[in-house]
């Protein structure tokens, strides 16, 4: 089964989450993590796309927000781009693709944290994909220095991957 993990990441969190699930999608998956930087425009061959990013400003990132993001610190972000850009740059994408999409944010209610998974799920269903799990968040520490995901919140994504996994196994028999 081809599968790709786009994610995108601006202090590296959301990259740890997204190699978490790839490692609970191996080794039946064998799946491909990409930043989103390098992210294809034709996803043919593809069976199960899942697609990452951090929550900002309760949504998908946008070029603003990754300056603010970027301000923060002395390093370089992880990605320049973001995943918005990418889902509304794809004009089509395989015939009923399978899909899940996740998001790194606060330890909070939702309500008021917002969820960027909610957004990558809403485009990629108008894109006509099938979505194989609910959109899930992973949670990452305040501190702008050393953001990161919470202590579980690896495993928890590595099960989340295995999850998937099976999950789309069960719909290929
Ligand atoms: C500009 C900006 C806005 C943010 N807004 C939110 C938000 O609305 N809700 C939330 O839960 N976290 C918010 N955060 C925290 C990010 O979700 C956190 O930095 C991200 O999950 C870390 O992942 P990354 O290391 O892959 O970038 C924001 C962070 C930045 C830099």
């Amino acid at each position: 089964m081809r599968t790709v993990i786009v994610f995108e990441s601006m202090f590296g969190a959301t990259e740890k989450v997204a190699r978490a699930i790839a490692d609970g999608l191996s080794p039946s998956a064998g799946a491909e993590v990409v930043n989103v930087d390098d992210a294809p425009a034709d996803l043919t061959g593809v069976e199960l796309l899942v697609v990452g990013a951090p929550t900002h400003v309760h949504g998908m990132s946008q070029a603003a927000t990754r300056k603010s993001a970027a301000d923060q610190v002395d390093y370089e972000m992880h990605s320049r781009t973001g995943v918005r850009e990418w889902l509304d740059s794809l004009d089509s994408v395989p015939d009923g693709l399978s899909v899940a999409t996740f998001d790194t944010r606060i330890d909070k209610p939702r309500v008021f944290t917002g969820a960027a998974s909610l957004g990558a799920a809403k485009r990629l269903r108008r894109l006509g994909c099938r979505e194989v799990a609910p959109a899930e968040s992973f949670f990452v520490g305040t501190d702008p220095i050393d953001v990161g995901p919470e202590p579980g919140e690896l495993a928890r994504a590595e099960a989340w991957g295995a999850a998937l996994g099976a999950a789309v196994r069960r719909t290929m028999v």
